[in-house]
């Protein structure tokens, strides 16, 4: 394991020379500030590269722009925009929203975001979220060692390679700040994997132990949480509130393996070659796959659009399921401009009859309901051990033609932007799926069939 994790350290590792550039970029940020006259304190860098966990070829700085308390939020979010702009003068930017608005752009292709944000010494003091991210880093950069910060790195890698880092709605796993706490819980990267592998739901990590296992309880007993990592500057927050039952088992069962059999490919798994599409097609041949295909709204925030697939995905199976469609898997893929919601069916097309089972004959009221309600009868009513039986027409029949109406259905109820995607929406069955069959779809396609995780 030591070889191994001496190697992956080595690819993941920022050089000097990045970290030079990164430091100067930061100090002629910070030099530029002291010149623009307003009510800002100080400039904050914060986020994993101030704390030297981020990984190479990370470009993203998060600088926070501090100001006093006794600022009224108005203020606060005019002077900080205000300020920003000044920052980002000549290069590109643009607004972003977090709890407050903020800025984010671009200067020596670095990925900066300028945060207006309050000085508080502890997140009850907090006005809007962000104002813990300047705590955060320095609760981490007061406990962490060097080692540990290494050992950061490495298991935000391996979270990367198993396919379970990031606490956005496309990732539903742990933010980078959750894979530092848990090292520095654990100790060691190798303490961490073993105390993952050994988790089960509703697990907790208290590092600060301020409050104890029965509060954590109480705080958090309206919601299900697989892991509960309580946030050492605000223990209200479970900073793995992200995390989804099923990236929680998928790290879990990683880890197990992990330790059993440590590779790299865990962090760096081989690359996806797409089968040929002969070969696509015969394992098409042996299931049943329908897909939704519409556009990513371009001007849309990534994770919020992403936020509205998830959703649409679930209420897509669950209609299936309520009009008999068996969906054996559902998922969402999408390179940002386009979107597949794929579903796996036990059969595409259902048969024209439905039984449906009544009361029985003797229980007079419900029998009456049950024969009176209209319907387009085929066969009955009958009994059949001591139960009412009619057969009667299905409404829909073939998955396609569902999936059609319940997209148009949609368009004219849902409100959200992801309607202007669902409008360009179309339903393709096998033929017009294989089409597809390109590019990064194709890869993810192959991955789907073989169906298997990455690292096994
Ligand atoms: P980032 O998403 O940039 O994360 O958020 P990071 O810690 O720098 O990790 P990587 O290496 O880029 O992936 C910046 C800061 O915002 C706060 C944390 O304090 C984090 O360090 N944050 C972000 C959270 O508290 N929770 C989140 O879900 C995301
Ligand atoms: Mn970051």
């Amino acid at each position: 394991m030591k070889k191994i994790l001496s190697i992956v350290l080595k690819k993941i590792t920022p050089t000097k020379k990045e970290i030079i550039l990164e430091q100067k970029m930061v100090e002629k940020i910070r030099k530029k500030l002291l010149k623009i006259k307003g009510k800002h304190s100080y400039l904050e860098w914060c986020g994993s590269s101030a704390r030297g966990t981020h990984l190479c070829k990370d470009r993203d700085l998060d600088l926070f722009i501090m100001f006093n308390k006794e600022l009224s939020e108005e203020e606060l979010e005019k002077e900080g925009l205000k300020t920003a702009k000044k920052l980002f003068k000549g290069s590109k930017w643009e607004k972003a929203y977090s709890q407050h608005p903020y800025l984010r752009g671009e200067i020596d292709g670095f990925e900066i975001e300028i945060v207006p944000s309050y000085i508080v010494k502890s997140g009850a003091e907090k006005k809007s979220a962000v104002d813990r991210t300047p705590l955060h880093n320095k609760f981490l950069l007061e406990k962490m060692s060097e080692n540990q910060k290494k050992d950061a790195r490495l298991l935000k890698q391996f979270l990367k390679g198993i396919g379970a880092y990031g606490a956005d709605l496309k990732n539903c796993s742990l933010p980078g700040y959750g894979v530092e706490l848990l090292v520095l819980y654990y100790s060691s990267f190798k303490k961490a994997i073993k105390g993952i592998s050994e988790m089960k739901p509703g697990h907790i990590i208290n590092i600060t132990k301020k409050i104890n296992e029965e509060e954590i309880k109480n705080i958090f007993k309206n919601q299900k949480f697989p892991l509960i990592i309580i946030d050492p500057v605000d223990e209200k927050r479970n900073v793995a509130s992200a995390l989804s039952e099923e990236q929680f088992q998928r790290m879990i069962h990683a880890s197990k393996k992990f330790l059993k059999n440590p590779n790299i490919k865990f962090f760096f798994p081989k690359k996806i070659i797409p089968l040929p599409i002969k070969k696509i097609k015969e394992l098409l041949e042996q299931r049943e796959l329908i897909a939704v295909k519409m556009p990513f709204l371009e001007n849309e925030l990534p994770d919020i659009f992403w936020g509205q697939l998830r959703r649409e995905e679930k209420k897509l199976k669950t209609q299936l399921e309520e009009n008999d469609f068996k969906v054996t898997r559902s998922t969402t893929w999408s390179n940002e401009k386009e979107v597949f919601i794929l579903f796996e069916l036990e059969t595409l097309t259902l048969q024209k009859s439905k039984k449906i089972f009544g009361p029985k004959a003797s229980d007079e009221e419900n029998s009456k309901k049950f024969l009176d309600k209209k319907r387009k009868i085929i066969s009955g009513p009958r009994i059949e051990d001591e139960r009412l039986i009619l057969e009667i027409e299905r409404e829909y029949t073939k998955a396609k033609i569902f999936l059609e109406k319940e997209i148009k259905k949609e368009t004219k109820t849902e409100k959200k932007t992801i309607k202007k995607s669902l409008k360009k929406a179309i339903v393709l069955e096998e033929k017009e799926i294989l089409k597809e069959y390109k590019k990064d779809f194709a890869k993810y396609l192959t991955q789907y069939l073989i169906g298997k995780e990455r690292f096994e």
